[in-house]
């Protein structure tokens, strides 16, 4: 039962960070006639630091009935999030707020995070937590393209006369396009398709591109920091997709270390 206290923890310390930076990108991106979702975006900012917050006082002993309330309670305020970005998204693509400055993509895109840090949580919640074959492939494809999206947003976002950075930028988004399509391609084999050597083949893969996007990332923060680029990137955004990188690496390495775990069991077994 530890374990899911510990995974709780985990996730809602990550993500309850990153639902409120989302709330502050929002609230930089709209008009400031658009004093409605300005409010609304603080509220959800506040909501998301209360919980980051609360989720700290928490630790390994809290009684697990304790984080499931809390896991329940987090999972509704996400939904509410997610159902906000997708409402903006909506007034976006009906040109309903000319002039304001997130892209329709990156609103879809926190939009899936907010999704995801749903579904971890009914995951933990329910105890339906999917078979590792299963979960090395959807993270995979979920990651890719949470990753490929970052590579545009950072290609577009740079000031156009910073062309080694945009180039740069381009092709981690291609590499990036390519990897996600795999992800696909494994996943419409399935089950077929899930075995040790194809898995940790697809795992070792997407941590060689992954790593290198992520000192990528790092080194565009530092020099946003510094200010040593033209940008248009908030320094926080550029912390921000950092973290996400490493996050997707840490889950990638667990991956790696539970399919190593299998092939020691497998070898085990043969004798
Ligand atoms: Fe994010
Ligand atoms: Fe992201």
């Amino acid at each position: 039962m530890d374990a899911f206290v510990a995974r709780s923890l985990d996730e809602i310390r990550f993500w309850s960070r990153i639902m409120k930076e989302h709330s502050f990108f929002l609230g930089l991106g709209f008009r400031a006639e658009d004093t409605q979702l300005i409010t609304e975006a603080n509220q959800f900012h506040t909501i998301f630091e209360d919980i980051e917050r609360r989720s700290h006082e928490f630790n390994i002993d809290t009684d697990p009935h304790t984080i499931k309330e809390f896991n329940t309670e987090v999972q509704n305020a996400a939904t509410h999030i997610w159902a906000f970005k997708r409402m903006v998204l909506g007034l976006i693509l009906q040109c309903k707020l000319p002039g304001q400055t997130n892209f329709p993509l990156l609103v879809d895109h926190i939009s899936r995070e907010a999704n995801y840090f749903r579904n971890r949580l009914e995951e933990l919640n329910s105890g339906k937590l999917e078979p590792l074959p299963d979960a090395i492939i959807d993270e995979n494809v979920f990651f890719l393209k949470i990753m490929a999206d970052h590579a545009k947003f950072i290609g577009h976002l740079l000031d156009p006369s910073e062309r080694k950075l945009v180039e740069q930028a381009r092709e981690f988004s291609n590499d990036f396009d390519t990897l996600m399509f795999q992800a696909i391609d494994l996943s419409h084999m399935r089950p077929q398709s899930q075995t040790v050597p194809l898995l940790s083949q697809f795992v070792d893969e997407n941590r060689v591109s992954v790593k290198s996007l992520r000192d990528f990332k790092k080194t565009a923060r530092d020099l946003i920091d510094e200010c040593r680029i033209k940008s248009i990137i908030h320094p926080l955004l550029a912390d921000h997709v950092f973290r996400e990188a490493e996050r997707f690496l840490f889950i990638l390495d667990m991956f790696d270390q539970s399919l190593s775990g299998v092939k020691v069991n497998k070898k085990e077994i043969m004798h």
